[in-house]
């Protein structure tokens, strides 16, 4: 047996399945990427806090000198509490309370991404009460078609996020409040994209915005570019290199800007695995299934954007492959994890082991079906360490407020 393959089942086997592992010393080698690519441009790298929030990781993220794009109060709260700085924090999302502004204004948010006349209002307002600065930038829509799925495509006109380059040039010029302070402009056109054009066009546009605001005294200093950069599924499929990726945007940053990147998937998707062991295998007369005990509720892309993610038994059975349907044991048609896929024989306690799962995986997943979400462990330096312990059914309980019967 690998060395991997020992360590996985060893870890299904101490900690339980189902099972996010996360490979820290990659993640590092991922940020460590994205800093060595900026170089010497002026920048500052904000992990998508919305990929992956567990603590731990946001700790040692923090430690290696990350700040973070948060979209929620409740992010913001996790990156403090992982010690995170509110000053390397940007405020994204298109629903930001009042609530949730003033605690980002009380804590020193370095920017306000928003989206919309009537946030710059609301902000506006509070920051006059609370007599606090706000730095803000507006998040522009580019009106850039980037190829990726319909759900998570943001750049164009049709879809909810930011405003018009016309509406962003009209806000920025207007007369302003004595409290708010405009210091940047964001976009963020799609997830899981592949190639590199949509991104160097759509910051080539921003950048023309910034121009002609410097030329009637509107100077802006953050130049966030958002997240976007995506990742190999598949086999076969080849993203831009995080150094490609972050040349295109130093290529089109505008002279004496300070750049930010919020990468969520292309920082952490990689680097984690979700370890789920079989229950049954069954034939249905047609297809073949294997029920897992990971369903959609702990893994939720491959249900809601037909997502791939690679499954391998941990350790394969010699004998013929076979295509069968990898399925959860969640009472919907839709809790499939993986379809049509061609694997040696599997049976009851095999564990498999699923991709790339490091981003939107424990972050997406629920208690549909009153099951505990799964543990976390991180991998570093070669030592296995829990993270997150597995959820008990008090944890499920604890915000009901009904009498439970003895
Ligand atoms: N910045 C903003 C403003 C965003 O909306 C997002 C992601 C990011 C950064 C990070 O993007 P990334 O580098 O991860 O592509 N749940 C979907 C992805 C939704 C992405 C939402 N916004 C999935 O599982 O594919």
């Amino acid at each position: 047996m690998s060395g991997e393959k020992a360590q996985l089942t060893a870890l299904a086997r101490r900690f339980g399945t189902p099972l996010y592992v996360y490979d820290f010393d990659l993640i590092r080698h991922n940020f460590e990427q994205y800093r060595r690519a900026a170089g010497t441009t002026d920048h500052l790298i904000c992990a998508a806090v919305k990929a992956n929030g567990n603590l731990a990781l946001l700790r040692r993220l923090a430690q290696w000198g990350s700040g973070f794009d948060v979209v929620s109060g409740g992010e913001l709260e996790r990156v403090l509490m992982a010690g995170g700085r509110a000053d390397r924090t940007v405020f994204s999302g298109v629903g930001k309370t009042r609530d949730e502004i003033d605690a980002a204004l009380r804590a020193g948010i370095l920017l306000f991404n928003v989206e919309s006349e009537a946030e710059l209002d609301l902000l506006a307002e509070r920051a006059a009460r609370l007599r606090l600065a706000a730095r803000f930038g507006l998040r522009v829509n580019p009106d850039i078609a980037a190829v990726t799925h319909p759900h998570i495509a943001t750049g164009l006109r049709q879809h909810k996020f930011g405003v018009t380059l016309a509406l962003a040039q009209k806000l920025y010029l207007r007369p302003r409040p004595r409290w708010l302070e405009p210091a940047g402009i964001s976009f963020h056109i799609g997830s899981q994209i592949l190639s590199l054009a949509p991104f160097a066009r759509a910051a080539a546009r921003v950048a023309q915005l910034t121009a002609r605001l410097a030329e009637r005294g509107v100077a802006l200093r953050y130049f966030d570019a958002g997240g976007g950069l995506g990742i190999a599924y598949r086999p076969g499929q080849r993203p831009p290199t995080i150094a490609a990726y972050v040349g295109a945007l130093r290529t089109a940053l505008p002279p004496g800007m300070s750049l930010l990147i919020e990468p969520g998937r292309s920082l952490v998707a990689a680097a984690g695995s979700l370890l789920t062991r079989v229950l049954y295998v069954k034939d249905s007369g047609r297809k073949r299934f294997v029920i897992a005990d990971a369903g959609s509720n702990d893994l939720l892309r491959p249900s809601l954007y037909d997502a791939y993610h690679d499954i391998q038994p941990v350790i394969p059975r010699r004998g013929a492959r076979r295509v069968v349907e990898i399925v959860g044991p969640i009472c919907e048609t839709g809790d499939v994890l993986g379809r049509e896929r061609r694997l040696p024989p599997l049976a009851a306690d095999d564990y498999m082991v699923i991709a790339d799962a490091g981003a939107y995986g424990f972050s997406l997943s629920s208690n549909y079906n009153a099951r505990p979400r799964a543990a976390e462990v991180a991998l570093e330096g070669g030592r296995a360490r829990l993270v997150r312990r597995r959820e008990t059914s008090s944890d499920l309980a604890a915000a009901d407020l009904a009498e439970p019967k003895k």
